[in-house]
């Protein structure tokens, strides 16, 4: 807390405010490098024309049916799909490096939808959100989430500003198998809350995983994340869960990111879901878009989220999307405790 400005609450209509006038929290600095990027609502963009993908191309189910995922799918894999899975999970851990290392104020995110498309071809495989969803099907190749956006935002000609906040989602389809994996990057130069926000966030997604264990319950996960999340003052996202994956891009356990006695599922050798914590600086609650995917928080505060596709083992998880270099993508570094 700022106590010249206890509440960092504006004194003057935020509409008055000028780039260059003092920021209204106290911090002594310019409106423009302080809290304007914070006060600002995302807006709906311009989306491109449908890019193709090469019919050489292996596409899933829902691509050519139309259809939805199939629930069926046993939730412990074979050691044939965990072997495909590894691979998958790698080269899905590299383009989301690659996309990211794009980002930069002025840059769109339908340009970074471009490359995360080509590189996922160029890789031999197809953008699992291509598509994806029976009734209203996601018409890009990654989903791009910036500030209050939680998650599904569709890549559009809104370009990232300096103090923006962005995550990326990357999913690749290849050898049968999809790999799920997003993390959350700083556009230039973001306030204090923002970093720490994106920083606490990472360390949920870490401490989630850090709970996998054959035999105990997927309700420790969102114990352990939940746990963390609040002790900092942040809220978790109730609305979208961690999921279970492999042939199938969405598919059982359900892995909720709070603590629901309920979420009972016993961890086994050979599981393979993805946890995924989408963390609030306020509400958690959630309103879509008018194009029926983008899910925004009901305040105008800003989320983080970071997610990786992961198997059970007897020693605990084992991440199919950490890249073959063993750090993780997005802003702030390796998770450390
Ligand atoms: N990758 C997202 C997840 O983590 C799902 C995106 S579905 C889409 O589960 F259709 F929005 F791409
Ligand atoms: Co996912
Ligand atoms: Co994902």
């Amino acid at each position: 807390m700022n106590m010249s400005n206890p509440g960092a609450r504006p004194v003057v209509p935020l509409s008055k405010m000028k780039p260059n006038d003092v920021c209204f929290c106290g911090s002594g600095l310019k409106f423009k490098r302080c809290h304007r990027a914070t006060t600002e609502r995302v807006t709906p963009g311009v989306v491109s024309p449908l890019r193709e993908v090469p019919e050489a191309i292996e596409r899933p189910h829902y691509v050519v049916t139309g259809g939805t995922d199939d629930r069926d799918e046993s939730m412990v894999k074979s050691t044939d799909v965990l072997e495909r899975m590894r691979r998958t999970g790698a080269a899905a851990a590299e383009i989301l490096r690659q996309v990211g290392d794009a980002i930069a104020p002025g840059v769109t995110t339908d340009e970074l939808d471009v490359l995360c498309h080509d590189l996922c071809v160029a890789a031999g495989g197809y953008p699992s959100p291509l598509n994806y969803g029976a009734s209203s099907p996601f018409p890009k190749s990654v989903c791009s989430s910036v500030n209050e956006v939680i998650c599904h935002g569709i890549p559009d000609s809104r370009p990232l500003r300096d103090g923006d906040v962005v995550n990326l989602d990357v999913t690749l389809f290849r050898e049968g198998v999809h790999g799920d994996t997003n993390a959350t990057w700083e556009v230039g130069t973001v306030d204090p809350e923002s970093r720490r926000l994106i920083e606490v966030t990472k360390q949920c997604a870490w401490f989630g995983m850090a709970a996998v264990k054959p035999g105990r319950p997927v309700s420790d996960i969102g114990r352990a994340i939940q746990g963390h999340a609040e002790s900092h003052g942040f809220s978790v996202v109730r609305a979208f869960v961690g999921h279970g994956i492999g042939t199938e891009f969405h598919t059982r356990p359900e892995i909720l990111h709070y603590f629901h006695p309920r979420n009972d599922t016993v961890m086994e050798v050979g599981m393979t879901f993805t946890v995924e914590p989408m963390i609030a600086v306020g509400a958690w609650q959630h309103q879509l878009w008018d194009d029926g995917w983008t899910a925004a928080t009901v305040d105008g505060k800003r989320t983080a989220q970071f997610e990786h596709t992961l198997v059970v083992t007897e020693q605990g998880p084992e991440l199919l999307t950490l890249h073959p270099d063993g750090h993780w993508s997005g802003s702030g570094g390796d998770p450390s405790i």
